[in-house]
C-alpha cells in the first residue's frame, strides 16, 4: 500500500534525465503496492530559484499509474534534462489512497508550504493526524489536501521554525517529528535547508536502504563488529528464518568518496542498482549527511546507536522482470513448478523421508507441547491456511483453529502461553496480521511467521518461521505464494509428524506425492488453452460459482477471489455440504457453476451436489482427475487434473481457477498485474 523510492547521488555526476529514469524505474517496481497517483520531489535548476534560499525542490505530481508521471516529467520545459548533478537526492511515491480520493493534491510528496521547505513520502497510516491537524491549523499552518500524510512536512516545519537558537540537525527534526507521530510509517524527508541530505525512518511499515560504492562497501567506516547475530539489540538470527548469514553489522557506511543510496519499501525496486541492503528497524532514523549514511535510534541513550546488517540480497533482476509473459501474474502461474520445489529444496529428503524446515528445528519441541494450532492470516494467505487446516489436524493430532486476521482481532480472541500461533503472509507486512502477531505475542504464546520476503516484519517479529522461497511475486492476486504456503505448511506436518508410528503410511504417502507435484503442476498448465476456450465463453458473465468440499474447499474460496480480484464479476466459494442450505436457489441454466469433484472421500458427497445442480439445469464445469466417465456423463464441460495424495490435489485444483481468471480478466479488458482499488500489500488495518 504506496511504494517508496527514494535515490540519492553523492559526488557521483547523473544527468537530470538519468536521475528521473532511476526514479521513475524505482517506482514501477513497486507500483504492485498501490498505482492510483504518483509524484516526485527533486531539485530545481538553480536559476528557477525564486528567494534567498539556494536549492529549490520541484514537485511532480500526477493522478494515475506511474507511467502518467513519467510523462508529466518530461513536459516541463523549466528543468534542463541535460544539467548534471554531482550530488542530488530525489525522492518518489506511488500511491494507494487512504484518506482523500486519488488526486494530484492528494498524491505525494507532501509539503510543508508553498516554498516547498520540507517534503515528505509515507508509506502507512497516521492514526493522530486530527489531533494534529487541529493543533498545526491554530497555530496558522493552512492544509491543501485531505490526506494523514500532509501533517508530518507541517509538522516538522513548525519544529524547525520554533527551533529558537538551536542548531537542530536534519535527522534530529525528524526525531522530534515522530516522537509525535501515532500510526504506521515508512517515511523519507527532503529539505531546502539540508541540500543533499536525506533522513528515513520507520514504525510498522517497511522501508530498506542499499548501498553502491565504487570501491565496494568502504571498510574503513563498516567493521564495528562481524558476527552471526544478526542484530544486536537482542533480535537474534533466529528471528531471521533461517535466512544465509552473509551479512555485515553497521552502524555508518560511507566516506567522503563517490557513493549511492537507494531508499525503497522493498528490495524489487533496489536489485538492479545493488544487492548491498540495510533493513531498517522501528524507530530507526537513518541519516545521510555528506555522502555519509549513518543511523540513530527513536530516543535514544548515549552510546546507544544501533547497529544494523548489511545484507546481500539473493534476488536476481530476471526474477522480477516479465519476460515474455502478458502480465507479472500469468508469469508467476507458470513459475509454480519451480516456486514449489524451490519450496521444499532442501528440506525434504527424499532418500530417508526427513523433512526438516531450519527455522523452525529448535522451536519443534515446544510446538509439540502445545495445545492448539492457531492459523493466522488475509485473503490468500488465510486460504493457505483453510487448505491444509485438514491435515494439519490429522498429522499433528492438535486442533487447529483457522483465522482471518482482522476478525481475530476484532473478537479479541482468547491466546494463552500455551498456544503456537501462525501468521501466514506472502509480503510478512499485512498490517492486520503483524496486528495479530502483536496481539499474540503479548499475550505470550510462540509466534510462526511463513513468510515470503526475508526482511519483513512478520519474518522479524516471529519467534522462528519459514520463508516460502518461492521468489519476488508482483502481480496483485497472488498466485504463487498460495502454493508455495500451502507446500510449507504440509512440510510443517510432516516434520511434526516424523515420530509417530501410526502416521508413517501417511507420511510416505505425502513426501512421495510432494516429489512428483512439480511435474504434475507441470501437466495442469498445459490445459491452458483449454481453459482459455472456457474462459471465452464466460466471460461476458456476470457471475460464476465456484463449489466443492472437503480438501478442495480453499481452492473454491481462492478460486472465487481471484475471479473477483481481477476479473471484477461477482464470484463466491461455496462449499458443496451448503449447497441445499441457500445457494442452491442462484441455480438455472443460466447460472455458470464450477464444481470441484477429485477422487477422494467427499466423492460421492460432490455427485450429490451434482446431482442437484443439474436437476436443475445447471450446466457445470467440472474439475475432476483424468478419466472419470461418471463425472464426464453429467458435465457440461471437463477440465481433467492428474491426481495426486488428497491434502495435495489443492495445489493442482487451484490452478487452473488462476488461469480462468487471467483469461477472463484479459478477455475483458482489464488490467491483471493492477486490479482497480486493491494492492498487493495492505499496510493499514
Ligand atoms: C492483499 C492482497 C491479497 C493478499 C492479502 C494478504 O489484500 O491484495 O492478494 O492475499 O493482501 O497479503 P499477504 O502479503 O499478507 O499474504
Amino acid at each position: 500500500m504506496c511504494g517508496i523510492f527514494a535515490y540519492l547521488n553523492y559526488c557521483v555526476p547523473r544527468t537530470r534525465k538519468e536521475i528521473f529514469e532511476t526514479l521513475v524505474k524505482g517506482l514501477q517496481r513497486l507500483e504492485y503496492r498501490g498505482y492510483d497517483s504518483a509524484g516526485i520531489a527533486v531539485d530545481g535548476d538553480k536559476n528557477t530559484m525564486t528567494d534567498d534560499i539556494n536549492n529549490n525542490i520541484v514537485l511532480i505530481k500526477k493522478k494515475g499509474k506511474v507511467k502518467a508521471l513519467n510523462e508529466e516529467l518530461y513536459k516541463k520545459d523549466c528543468m534542463d534534462l541535460e544539467a548534471e548533478l554531482d550530488t542530488h537526492f530525489g525522492m518518489a511515491h506511488t500511491r494507494w489512497a487512504t484518506h482523500g480520493e486519488p488526486s494530484a493534491l492528494n498524491s505525494h510528496p507532501h509539503r510543508s508550504d508553498k516554498n516547498n521547505e520540507f517534503v515528505v513520502i509515507h508509506n502507512g497510516i497516521i492514526t493522530n493526524y486530527k489531533e494534529l491537524k487541529k493543533y498545526l491549523n491554530s497555530k496558522g499552518y493552512e492544509f491543501e489536501s485531505e490526506t494523514d500524510t500532509e501533517v508530518i512536512p507541517k509538522l516538522i516545519k513548525y519544529v524547525y521554525d520554533n527551533r529558537e537558537r538551536e542548531d537542530l540537525s536534519f535527522s534530529t527534526l525528524v526525531e522530534r517529528v515522530i516522537q509525535q507521530l501515532e500510526g504506521a510509517f515508512a517515511l523519507m524527508f527532503k529539505s531546502r535547508y539540508f541540500p543533499g541530505e536525506a533522513v528515513a525512518t520507520r514504525r510498522g511499515s517497511p522501508l530498506l536502504i542499499g548501498v553502491r560504492s565504487k570501491d565496494e562497501l568502504p571498510t574503513e567506516h563498516i567493521p564495528i563488529q562481524y558476527n552471526t547475530a544478526m542484530f544486536k539489540e537482542g533480535v537474534k538470527e533466529k528471528n531471521s528464518h533461517n535466512r544465509s548469514d552473509n551479512s555485515t553489522a553497521v552502524n555508518s557506511v560511507g566516506d567522503s568518496k563517490a557513493v549511492e543510496y537507494y531508499f525503497a519499501s522493498d528490495a524489487s525496486a533496489i536489485i538492479e542498482h545493488t544487492n548491498k541492503v540495510i533493513y531498517l528497524e522501528d524507530d530507526d532514523i537513518a541519516a545521510v549527511v555528506g555522502g555519509k549514511l549513518s543511523l540513530h535510534r527513536l530516543n535514544r541513550l548515549a552510546g546507544e546507536d544501533p547497529v544494523r546488517a548489511i545484507q546481500t540480497l539473493q534476488m536476481e533482476l530476471q526474477e522480477i522482470m516479465k519476460g515474455n509473459f502478458e502480465a507479472f501474474m500469468q508469469k508467476e502461474i507458470f513459475e509454480q513448478p519451480e516456486s514449489v520445489f524451490n519450496t521444499m529444496r532442501g528440506r525434504i529428503c527424499f532418500d530417508t523421508n526427513k523433512v526438516i524446515l531450519g527455522g523452525l528445528k529448535d522451536h519443534l519441541k515446544e510446538i509439540k507441547r502445545c495445545r492448539r494450532l492457531i492459523m493466522i492470516g488475509c485473503g490468500t494467505s488465510f486460504h493457505a491456511a483453510v487448505a491444509t487446516r485438514q491435515i494439519l489436524e490429522e498429522l499433528t493430532e492438535l486442533p487447529v483453529m483457522v483465522e482471518l486476521a482482522s476478525d481475530f482481532l476484532d473478537r479479541n480472541t482468547p491466546v494463552f502461553r500455551d498456544d503456537v500461533c501462525f501468521y501466514i503472509s506472502q509480503s510478512g507486512e499485512t498490517a492486520d496480521t503483524l496486528m495479530a502477531l502483536r496481539y499474540c505475542k503479548e499475550k505470550g504464546a510462540l509466534t510462526v511467521g511463513i513468510t515470503n520476503t526475508v526482511g519483513s516484519s512478520i519474518s522479524r517479529d516471529t519467534d522462528c518461521g519459514v520463508h516460502i522461497n518461492a521468489g519476488p511475486e508482483i502481480g496483485v492476486a497472488s498466485t504463487k505464494a498460495y502454493t508455495s504456503q500451502f507446500a510449507a505448511l504440509i512440510m510443517f506436518g510432516l516434520m511434526m509428524s516424523e515420530d509417530r508410528i501410526s502416521l508413517q503410511a501417511r507420511r510416505l504417502e505425502i513426501i512421495n506425492g510432494l516429489r512428483i507435484l512439480p511435474e504434475l503442476i507441470k501437466k495442469v498448465l498445459t490445459l491452458d488453452k483449454k481453459i482459455k476456450s472456457i474462459a471465452d465463453e464466460l466471460y461476458e458473465q456476470k457471475s460464476l460459482l465456484v463449489m466443492g468440499r472437503g480438501f478442495n474447499y480453499a481452492t473454491c474460496l481462492e478460486g472465487a477471489l481471484k475471479i473477483k480480484e481481477i476479473t471484477y464479476m461477482h464470484s463466491e466459494g461455496i462449499l458443496a455440504g451448503e449447497l441445499k442450505h441457500g445457494p442452491l436457489a442462484l441455480i438455472d441454466k443460466h447460472m455458470p457453476v464450477i464444481m470441484i469433484m477429485m477422487r477422494d472421500a467427499c466423492y460421492t458427497k460432490c455427485q450429490n451436489a451434482l446431482q442437484q445442480v443439474t436437476a436443475r439445469s445447471g450446466r457445470p464445469i467440472i474439475l475432476c482427475c483424468q478419466d472419470d466417465p461418471e463425472v464426464s456423463k453429467n458435465a457440461y464441460k471437463t477440465i481433467e487434473l492428474p491426481q495426486t495424495v488428497d491434502c495435495l490435489q489443492g495445489i493442482l485444483s487451484v490452478i487452473p481457477l488462476q488461469l480462468l481468471s487471467f483469461h477472463l480478466a484479459v478477455l475483458r479488458g482489464y488490467d491483471v498485474d493492477c486490479p482497480r482499488n486493491l494492492a498487493k500489500s495492505v499496510t493499514v488495518e
